[in-house]
């Protein structure tokens, strides 16, 4: 299947560009979480990204995989919303997150992606499913490389536990916030939060 190759080479792209910089001298005088999200960060190439034709484009890419489950896999998507963000690994961050929401959700199930605006201009990216959920005491873990909830599930579908630490750093090396949130229903509903053009600017040429 040519995108999930393109999907996994894309994976081991980002975890080694992101793996080069934890130099075993850093690990010591720096918390891990610091290094990763500085990794790369001379690589990347910031410009205006519109979040409808990224989303766009990773749902397509990936809407095969929820087909051959019988997934609804449905956007909604606010017009105008835009990120100063290097356009390659954002779009790794939300394709890696949308993977994991239809990998993990049943058949049948409903795959939900949103965008917005918060009240400061930054932009929203809500990846949301009605599968089984992450479990609470879990939702911080999950984003550790090679952490996997269910270790025999995952490994029965090929998971290696990398994806969300890749999708973290790619989201923190452009200046945003990623998290698991709590809607009070069943499923996961993941969040990206990037930074808004002008603020961005500020934020990654510093
Ligand atoms: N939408 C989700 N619903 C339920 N569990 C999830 C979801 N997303 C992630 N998880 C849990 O978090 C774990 C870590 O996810 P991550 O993407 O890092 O690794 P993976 O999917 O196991 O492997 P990889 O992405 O490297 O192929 C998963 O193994 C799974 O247990
Ligand atoms: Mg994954």
């Amino acid at each position: 299947m040519q995108s999930k190759a393109a999907l996994l080479l894309a994976l081991l792209g980002g975890y080694f560009l992101a793996e080069r910089a934890l130099s075993p001298v850093k690990t010591i005088t720096r918390k891990a979480q610091d290094i990763t999200a500085d990794a790369g960060k001379e690589k990347l190439t910031p410009s205006p990204v519109d979040m409808r034709m990224l989303v766009n484009e990773v749902v397509e890419e990936l809407r095969i995989l929820a087909e051959e489950k019988n997934q609804t896999l449905s956007t909604s998507i606010e017009k105008k919303v835009e990120a100063k963000v290097d356009l390659e690994t954002i779009r790794l961050a939300v394709s890696n997150i949308l993977h994991n929401a239809i990998l993990y959700t049943q058949e049948e199930g409903k795959v939900e992606v949103h965008t917005a605006k918060t009240e400061d201009g930054e932009a929203i990216i809500d990846i949301i499913d009605n599968g089984p959920g992450i479990p609470e005491a879990e939702r911080s873990k999950v984003f550790e490389r090679f952490y996997r909830v269910d270790k025999a599930r995952s490994r029965a579908e090929g998971g290696a536990g990398l994806g969300l630490a890749i999708a973290r750093w790619a989201v923190e090396v452009n200046g945003g916030a990623i998290a698991f949130r709590d809607n009070n229903e069943p499923g996961t509903h993941c969040r990206i939060i990037l930074p808004e053009v002008r603020a961005a600017k500020q934020g990654i040429s510093s």
